[in-house]
């Protein structure tokens, strides 16, 4: 059983802009806020079962967001998972916060809340706390003739259903941004995309800061999924994060692990951190980041490594033959 103490953190760390600032209604629910560090599912599907068991050690080792999507292909097995995982912890569905994301294929406004309906099918749930567009880009039949505006609204009309409590985006350029903001009515609430202690993108993180939307941190772990190619394979690449030396001797002076130092300095520049493992005892670990106590000076180190490094590690633009990131670091 998971020690009371991981509850009690992860109730209390929750980030957020308040529902005023973001003018989005949050209806009475727990948590409103996005938690600090939530868990990420992509990847996860060795078998239905590692995947489902995946979710529920998650839970019980206090996590309380997790971060799915209708792409990865395995969002019945999560939903399996978050269900053990509830019943085993005694938590109810309203005590947690759970993300999806609408797939490119499914942009057509007349579509839009289809998707969200599979995924809430699959998942086995009524209401998602967040549903965000994953890519600024249409790849429905009728291709780039959708723009990624009338997909949002379609979005911000699943507000007056009960189904969504809150949306957002996901991998918006600036451009794409502040486009988006000035022809809707809703923000997004929350902004997910890349950054690490390889690629912090400080003034993109500040700049969402100014307009209250939240930013979740996807890949906090650098490049250590693998998808991503091994570590050291090209001259840019920078050394995996567990071998970082920097990273290594504030983790030692501190008394944590190379994962958590990187974690926690996700969540101490207030954006909200989503590490994915399959691993029970990284699960684990990654969670316990919230007790790592990194020191202001620690910042500062690892501010001077993201001067020595920069590298964004999911960038399909070439693949999909559209510019993504424009204006932004590491493209
Ligand atoms: N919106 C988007 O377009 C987008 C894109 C990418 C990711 N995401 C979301 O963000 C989540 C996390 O991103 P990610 O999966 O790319 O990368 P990540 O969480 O930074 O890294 C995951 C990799 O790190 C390993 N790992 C995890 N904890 C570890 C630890 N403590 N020590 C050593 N290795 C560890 C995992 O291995 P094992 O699993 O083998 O333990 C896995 O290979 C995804 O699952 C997904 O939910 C969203
Ligand atoms: C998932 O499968 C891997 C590989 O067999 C195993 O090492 C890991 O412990 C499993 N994870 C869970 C949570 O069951």
């Amino acid at each position: 059983m998971a020690p009371l103490t991981r509850i009690s953190i992860a109730a209390l760390a929750c980030l957020g802009a308040s529902s005023a600032q973001n003018q989005i209604p949050i209806p009475a629910t727990k948590p409103s806020h996005i938690p600090a560090i939530g868990f990420g599912t992509w990847n996860l599907k060795i078998s239905s079962k590692n995947t489902s068991s995946a979710v529920s050690t998650a839970l019980r080792a206090g996590y309380r967001h997790i971060d799915c999507a209708a792409i990865y292909g395995n969002e019945k097995d999560v939903g399996k998972g978050i269900k053990d995982g509830l019943k085993e912890m005694d938590l109810k569905r309203e005590d947690i916060w759970v993300t999806s994301k609408l797939w490119n294929d499914h942009h057509e406004p007349d579509l839009v809340e289809n998707a969200l309906d599979q995924t809430l099918h699959d998942l086995g749930l009524e209401y998602l706390d967040l549903y965000l567009m994953h890519w600024p880009v249409a790849s429905t039949s009728k291709g780039s003739v959708i723009s990624y505006v009338d997909t949002w609204h379609a979005m911000e009309a699943l507000l007056q259903t009960s189904k969504v409590r809150q949306i957002g985006i996901s991998n918006f350029s600036p451009h794409q941004l502040h486009h988006l903001i000035s022809t809707s009515t809703h923000k997004p609430s929350v902004h997910q995309f890349e950054t690490h202690p390889y690629l912090q993108q400080t003034e993109w993180v500040k700049l969402h800061k100014d307009h209250g939307i939240i930013v979740t941190a996807y890949s906090p772990l650098a490049n250590l999924n693998p998808i991503y190619g091994s570590p050291g394979k090209s001259k840019d690449t920078p050394s995996s994060l567990l071998e970082n030396k920097e990273i290594s001797e504030i983790a030692e002076k501190r008394g944590c692990t190379n994962a958590q130092v990187a974690l926690k300095w996700g969540m101490g520049r207030g954006t909200s951190v989503i590490p994915k493992s399959s691993h029970a005892s990284r699960i684990e670990e990654n969670f316990d980041a919230l007790e790592c106590d990194l020191h202001e000076e620690d910042y500062d180190v690892i501010h001077e490594v993201g001067k020595k490094y920069l590298k964004r590690f999911n960038n399909p633009s070439e693949g999909w033959g559209v510019p993504l990131y424009e204006g932004l670091d590491g493209t």
